[in-house]
């Protein structure tokens, strides 16, 4: 590794034990997580945006999820969608150990068929499920954000994701950034982060 590597790898935050623990299980069970970082950013975004609600596509064990929560404010409300009711249950276990039950709820489900039936709107919305359901939540998306809300779109150096992020800088409704770059703790590394506006 280089001098540059290594130092910037020093940078990554630091986890609290009940992050650090989820870190652990998902190494050991191989279960893609955002990580340190992204979790790290998601928080800020949520905090700096001060966005009171909060829509997450795909909790896993809860790990973003939580990191999410903890941007809220006091009156701040989270709905997460996850498929795999194994996977649901776990989220909501991790959930209640970092004292966010009351906020944030977990609904087990595909987001295919809940999307259609949510209402927003949306302050902030985290989009990291299956990458071939990016393309179809991206519409959903944007009928359930607010003018202004802030979607945050993990992965999107994905395989096979011309199409998904093509649809997001060509489409009007948003305005969009892609952070191509290396992200130490992220996975793969040299993935993609997108942010883009509701306009
Ligand atoms: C990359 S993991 C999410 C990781 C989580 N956001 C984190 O960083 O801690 C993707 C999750 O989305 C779920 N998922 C995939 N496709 C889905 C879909 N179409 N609807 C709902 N959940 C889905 C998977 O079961 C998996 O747990």
């Amino acid at each position: 590794m280089s001098e540059l590597e290594s130092y910037f790898r020093g940078l990554a935050p630091g986890s609290d034990p009940l992050l650090a623990g989820l870190q652990q299980e998902a190494a050991v069970q191989g279960i893609p997580i955002v990580g340190p970082l992204v979790g790290r950013l998601l928080q800020m975004l949520v905090q700096a945006t001060q966005a009171r609600a909060v829509l997450e596509l795909g909790a896993a064990i809860g790990y973003s999820t939580i990191c999410l929560g903890r941007g809220l404010g006091p009156a701040g409300r989270l709905l997460t969608l996850e498929r795999d009711p194994v996977l649901a249950q776990r989220a909501g276990d991790n959930l209640a150990r970092a004292g966010l039950a009351g906020s944030c709820q977990v609904r087990q489900g595909q987001a295919a068929e809940v999307l259609p039936g949510l209402e927003g709107p949306y302050d902030l919305a985290f989009l990291d499920i299956d990458k071939a359901g990016y393309l179809p939540a991206l519409g959903h998306c944007g009928r359930l954000l607010r003018p202004g809300g802030l979607l945050v779109v993990d992965n999107t150096s994905f395989s096979g994701s011309q199409d998904f992020n093509q649809a997001l800088r060509e489409d009007p409704a948003w305005l969009e950034a892609q952070l191509l770059c290396f992200l130490p703790g992220h996975s793969p590394e040299r993935d993609g982060l997108a942010l883009a506006v509701r306009a």
